[in-house]
């Protein structure tokens, strides 16, 4: 995606989420900071906003939608239904809506804008705060391809991004949106593990971090499987498979498993 296809960006919503892809699309060079445009009640999150990142604040929703190509949605679920009225009329079949609101559909997001709306929904998850994240888009029938080349380029720009059918965003949810929780109670649990062996606990947090961060590392790059890079690290009779016993005694792979399963399935719940 170059400038030109991106035309201007328009936030609504100038809160985390919104800040860590304003941070993401100008590294990457998608946007000039005059190309991106924020609409966000908060007087002083809009200084904030100004002066770290140059942004154009717009005064009201008809001004962001008219001066803005895409448009992406970053408020809380929670008001959703009041925004997507406010924006009804003044969003178009001409614009790109890219909503990261979790478990609002789209056909919600349909019947709130118009039918004829062009709307990619998407599920990033909180590493996205330090441009790391991974997220899952959905397009309606009405995305063209260069919509999904824009929101593509946009999400890959905050981390990862892949393409899934929205009913897949149920099992994105449970797997890579809740895997943050997963891991943070996976690294507590090593920290306690080094604590419990007698090392202190700065010194344990600082191993464990990094062991996650160069374990993940390794595997993306070397881009072979998971099996393999473990089998590399078992010596026979050593200590990482006597340590690798214990979790499958444990019913690690199991429990995990079932963790990111009831994760999708309270998703479904929760979007019906
Ligand atoms: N954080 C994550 O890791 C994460 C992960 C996946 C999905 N999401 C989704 O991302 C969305 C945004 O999350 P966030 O963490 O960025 O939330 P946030 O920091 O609370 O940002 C939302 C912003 O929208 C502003 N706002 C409220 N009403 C508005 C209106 N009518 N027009 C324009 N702006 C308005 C809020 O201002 P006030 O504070 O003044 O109300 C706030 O600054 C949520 O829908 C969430 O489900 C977030």
């Amino acid at each position: 995606m170059n400038r030109e296809q991106t035309q201007t960006i328009g936030f609504i919503g100038g809160g985390q989420m919104a800040e860590a892809l304003i941070k993401g699309i100008q590294s990457a060079g998608l946007a000039s900071p005059e190309q991106i445009m924020v609409v966000e009640p908060d007087s002083p999150r809009c200084d904030y906003l100004r002066k770290n990142y140059a942004v154009r604040i717009a005064p009201d929703s008809t001004a962001l939608a008219a001066g803005s190509r895409i448009l992406i949605l970053a408020v809380k679920p929670q008001i959703m239904g009041k925004v997507l009225a406010q924006y009804r009329g003044s969003v178009t079949g001409n614009h790109l809506v890219i909503s990261i609101a979790a478990g609002i559909t789209i056909d919600a997001l349909s019947a709130g804008l118009g039918d004829e709306v062009r709307i990619i929904r998407v599920m990033p998850n909180t590493p996205a705060l330090v441009l790391a994240g991974a997220s899952a888009l959905a397009p309606n029938s009405r995305v063209t391809a260069e919509d999904l080349v824009a929101a593509k380029a946009i999400f890959s720009a905050i981390g990862t991004c892949v393409e899934v059918s929205e009913p897949l965003l149920d099992a994105v949810t449970g797997l890579s949106g809740s895997g943050p929780g997963y891991v943070f109670a996976f690294i507590e649990a090593m920290v306690d593990g080094g604590v419990l062996a007698g090392l202190p606990r700065p010194i344990a947090e600082q191993l464990v971090l990094q062991t996650v961060l160069g374990t993940a590392k390794l595997a993306l790059e070397s881009g072979e499987h998971p099996a393999v890079l473990r089998g590399r690290v078992t010596s026979p009779g050593g200590t990482t498979i006597t340590g690798l016993r214990v979790l499958e005694e444990s019913g690690f792979r199991g429990a995990v498993m079932a963790a990111v399963q009831a994760a999708t399935e309270r998703s479904r719940e929760l979007g019906r």
